[in-house]
């Protein structure tokens, strides 16, 4: 504690201009990134019954006969879901765009996709085509894949050591800015009635735009400039920029001694790092916590909410105006937790997260099933959902992102973002699919397979998550050397250059 003190009043002299630059990137990096996500998630959502209104016209039109309401069905869960399939195409791009483009380049790239999934939806009702809303959230997700990937990678390089987690962590409370708007817009008083759904779903283009129009001024990565392209007066300018101050040496020579340690010369791939001893329990870490953050059903709840709040007495046209209140939880919790995080580390807030995740599941569960004969459990399994959503808020949403930057080195970073961006969007798209067939099958017990999944994670990192919280990545490794060669003398050179930096600094 004392220790970050004293950092705190260390850099008081310039700390105002640094984290002014630091602001403008977070939110310009955002608002097209993770936002993008969020707001997505939630303005699918209203238009629901007025699209498959729209797929049964388009149908009677085409064909000369009224679809089955099976099949609207099918082809709306098809559109829902092909969002998460465009989300691990975006993923699995992400990597090669970061290391080709570089962070930022990438995120601005990533706009056209954007602008390609907004022109084909508000084409789509005058065309009278429902594929067009298929491939325009096709085009959506991959925009949202490459963001989620590349915004923390952008912003963990950018910021200071003491902030990088903080920086980082934006992602999440601009996803659930995304989310929290995208409910707004979606009201019917708003964008949400059957004649504006294109509108709603093509208005994501405001925020590409704004984008576009900010991040251009911003510099790029400092550790992409040095460690990937090798140009230190590029990186030099950039760290000044962002810091500042001229009085960069420190960091300068930080980086390099990481340069020095990564023994390959470009970027590693994927199916490397599963070969890889040295990096066995980053990776084992990234893959559990990113398929965790999808399997707790915390989306899930935002699909179920409305039914609960139903069963809760409130009236069907009120309903809106509750699921607000999911969004907003969401979000309060996600800048709560980024204003702590560089306090109370990346390991405590995961583990409180999972910890109260599982026990809002269990009192879930049981409000869910004594609801008929307990007058007040219809508002109890409300107030579940809110605390639910908050719990998650407070780690899983955001550390989870932030990992893959802190535990993994330059070359492996964005092999390791593919690697945790495939899981999560496979996992959202299981989840989205099999949702309701866990609900049909288990009922009021739907929950308890997210509760396991709580309580597995929750263990998970009581047992194998190492602190990040202010440690260079060479003591990370360091860190995970210890469990990846337990007992072992190891005769590594990573290992062996880990512990030479080490000492150096010593
Ligand atoms: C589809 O359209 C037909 C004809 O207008 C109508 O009878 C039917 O109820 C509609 N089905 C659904 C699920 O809306």
């Amino acid at each position: 504690m004392e220790d970050i003190e004293d950092n705190w009043t260390d850099d008081i002299p310039n700390s105002e201009f640094q984290g002014k630059i630091l602001i403008f990137i977070i939110f310009a990096a955002g608002i097209g990134g993770t936002f993008q996500y969020g707001y997505s998630l939630s303005t699918i959502n209203a238009p629901t019954t007025y699209i498959q209104t729209f797929i049964n016209e388009t149908w009677l039109e085409r064909w000369g006969t009224p679809l089955e309401s099976n099949l609207i069905l099918i082809i709306w869960s098809f559109i829902v879901s092909i969002y998460s399939l465009g989300g691990l195409l975006g993923a699995l791009i992400a990597g090669p765009m970061a290391v080709q483009f570089g962070r930022k380049k990438s995120l601005l790239v990533n706009n056209v996709f954007i602008i390609i999934s907004a022109s084909l939806v508000i084409m789509s009702k005058e065309a009278q085509s429902f594929e067009m809303i298929m491939i325009s959230r096709l085009f959506g997700g991959i925009n949202a894949g490459v963001g989620m990937n590349i915004q923390p990678m952008y912003l963990g390089e950018s910021a200071p050591m003491k902030l990088r987690g903080a920086a980082a962590l934006s992602s999440a409370p601009f996803a659930a800015l995304g989310i929290l708007l995208g409910q707004i817009i979606g009201l019917r008083e708003i964008l949400g009635s059957e004649a504006s759904w294109p509108f709603l779903l093509s208005s994501n283009v405001i925020p590409a735009l704004l984008q576009l129009a900010t991040l251009p001024w911003l510099p790029e990565s400092p550790r992409y400039l040095l460690i990937d392209k090798g140009d230190k007066h590029s990186c030099r300018k950039a760290l000044q920029m962002l810091r500042g101050t001229n009085d960069i040496d420190k960091e300068m020579e930080e980086m390099q001694q990481e340069q020095a340690a990564i023994t390959v010369e470009r970027a590693k791939r994927p199916w490397e790092l599963f070969r890889d001893r040295t990096v066995r329990y980053q990776l084992i870490t990234v893959i559990v916590i990113s398929s965790a953050m999808q399997l707790c059903g915390n989306d899930s709840m935002y699909f179920y909410a409305s039914y609960v709040f139903q069963e809760a007495g409130i009236p069907s046209d009120k309903i809106q105006y509750y699921i607000l209140i999911t969004g907003g939880c969401e979000l309060l919790m996600a800048v709560t937790a980024n204003l702590f995080i560089e306090r109370l580390g990346r390991r405590l807030l995961m583990l409180l997260g999972y910890t109260m995740m599982t026990v809002w599941a269990v009192i879930f569960t049981v409000a869910l099933s004594l609801q008929d004969k307990v007058s007040w459990m219809p508002y109890m399994s409300m107030v579940c959902i809110f605390a639910y959503i908050l719990s998650f808020g407070i780690g899983p949403a955001g550390v989870t992102g932030i990992l893959p930057t802190e535990i993994f080195d330059q070359a492996a970073r964005p092999a390791a973002y593919m690697i945790s961006g495939s899981l999560i969007w496979s996992m959202l798209f299981v989840i989205g699919m099999g949702f309701p067939f866990i609900v049909g099958g288990l009922g009021v017990f739907c929950y308890v397979p997210f509760g396991i999944v709580c309580i597995l994670a929750a263990v998970f990192v009581a047992f194998f998550l190492p602190e990040t919280k202010g440690k260079s990545l060479l003591e990370i490794s360091q860190e995970y050397n210890e469990l990846n060669f337990k007992g072992k003398k190891s005769q590594n050179t990573h290992y062996q250059l880990g512990e030479m930096s080490i000492s150096t600094k010593l």
